[in-house]
């Protein structure tokens, strides 16, 4: 079923009441995501609790419980999801959300008595309060919190009025969430170049709160040992913001953007087992910033013994022709190393035997590529910056490089902030075919 359709048929709930409650299905669902969103929950979550009741009405032939709704609506809503493709995480959430109650039930004093009189009357249809036996099986079940936490919001979406977002801004969230989040044609472009460009992966509204978390990061100081910032320019007069790096655990919204369930799942898919973080960077390239020589990111990323990457790109600002945006060389997939010169960047021959076609991309569009994929990237010469974030991901079979690669990372080529006046590094591979000046800014 496409998320089209889905959300059509959410929003024929906007009629439909709550069973006994004073708001329509849609609207509870709608609240109870919205204070998941408040909660600063994962998007799995979010979409759990936009959709923990569809039980109620995705079964026609369900047997009904006096007018308060389906029985066994918290499983026939997860084999629902299932069905319709979405990610496991989000079906085993919806399953749970009535084991929930019943835990609570047993667990918590006067709980029973707080809930809406539809809420327990549906308790007696659902089992009632859970036996011990039952009571350790789920304690001991992984989604066991996140299971309570849902049904927290669940009860607190019963607010006759409430400030929420509306459907629409669930619809490409849900589609990240799919099990297959890209077309049969979309694969075979990456199968076949070793690259894809995917529009609209974050919507507009959504990439409100990605903008802010990076105007955020940008302000933030130098600090010795966090956030790591580089700059170009060779001396003071002319210091311009080329790149932060390591930043995964400042910003909360960037945890789920590198992290969560649904870009993992897609990096997953193209490297064709579970995919693990192993950096992550924004380069800014602001008004008047240089452009990135062409080059392979294989050979900078060989540290740690791996043997195969992806980065994901996505464009917090419109990338242009104008602004510098990524040039992706037009080949078939390579799995091999081109000519290089000695700074590991392209020689002129191997970068005059390809066509560069420019990936301009919408704030919110992804650039996938693999660490074969020949790219670079001209100055900005616009007024307005362009700001992209570079997310690379290995094997997680090969290991965790993470933390590894920026201690080294650290040692070897440090951010200004923690250079010596004076001092010149030699970037090696932590600084391939990039503007960013070998010495102390300041
Ligand atoms: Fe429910
Ligand atoms: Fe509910």
């Amino acid at each position: 079923m496409s998320i089209t359709k889905l959300l059509k048929s959410l929003e024929n709930l906007s009629e439909v009441g709550y069973v006994g409650e004073p708001v329509s299905q849609l609207e509870h669902g709608l609240q109870a995501a919205g204070l998941a969103i408040k909660a600063g929950a994962g998007e799995h979550m979010v979409l759990a609790a936009l959709l923990h009741d569809v039980g109620h009405w995705c079964n026609p032939e369900a047997l009904q419980m006096e007018g308060l709704g389906a029985r066994d609506h918290d499983r026939l809503g997860a084999e629902y999801l299932v069905a319709i493709g979405l990610q496991p995480e989000i079906s085993a959430l919806v399953g749970a959300h009535v084991d929930a109650k019943r835990y609570l039930a047993v667990t918590t004093l006067g709980y029973v008595a707080k809930l809406s009189p539809a809420s327990r009357k549906t308790l007696d249809y659902q089992g009632g309060p859970m036996s011990d036996e039952a009571l350790s099986a789920f304690k001991a079940s992984p989604g066991f919190r996140d299971a309570l936490r849902l049904r927290a919001w669940d009860e607190a979406a019963k607010e006759p009025q409430a400030d929420r977002p509306n459907l629409e801004y669930y619809r490409a969230m849900l589609a990240r969430h799919c099990r297959e989040p890209i077309s049969e044609a979309q694969l075979d472009h990456w199968d076949r170049f070793g690259w894809l460009h995917i529009k609209g992966w974050y919507s507009e509204d959504e990439m409100v709160s990605i903008t802010s978390a990076t105007d955020d990061l940008q302000a933030r100081p130098e600090v010795a040992g966090k956030w790591m910032k580089y700059f170009e320019g060779a001396d003071g007069d002319a210091r311009t913001l080329c790149r932060i790096e390591n930043f995964l655990q400042y910003e909360p919204v960037y945890a789920e953007l590198l992290q969560g369930n649904a870009n993992l799942n897609l990096l997953s898919l193209l490297i064709n087992e579970r995919a693990a973080l192993f950096k992550e960077k924004i380069n800014f390239k602001l008004p008047g910033g240089q452009g990135f020589s062409a080059h392979q990111d294989a050979p900078a990323f060989t540290a740690f013994g791996q043997r195969f990457h992806v980065t994901m790109m996505l464009s917090i600002d419109q990338g242009t022709t104008d602004n510098g945006c990524l040039e992706i060389a037009t080949t078939s997939r390579l799995d091999d190393l081109l000519d290089m010169n000695e700074d590991l960047t392209l020689s002129d021959n191997a970068v005059a035997g390809f066509r560069w076609v420019h990936a301009e991309t919408a704030p919110g569009d992804l650039v996938l590529f693999d660490s074969y994929v020949p790219h670079r990237s001209a100055a900005n010469f616009s007024a307005v910056s362009r700001r992209a974030l570079y997310a690379t991901y290995n094997k997680a079979t090969d290991g965790d490089f993470r933390a590894r690669y920026f201690t080294e990372k650290r040692r070897v080529f440090p951010p200004d902030v923690e250079r010596r006046a004076g001092a010149r590094y030699d970037a090696g591979v932590f600084n391939v075919g990039n503007p960013v000046s070998l010495e102390k800014n300041r």
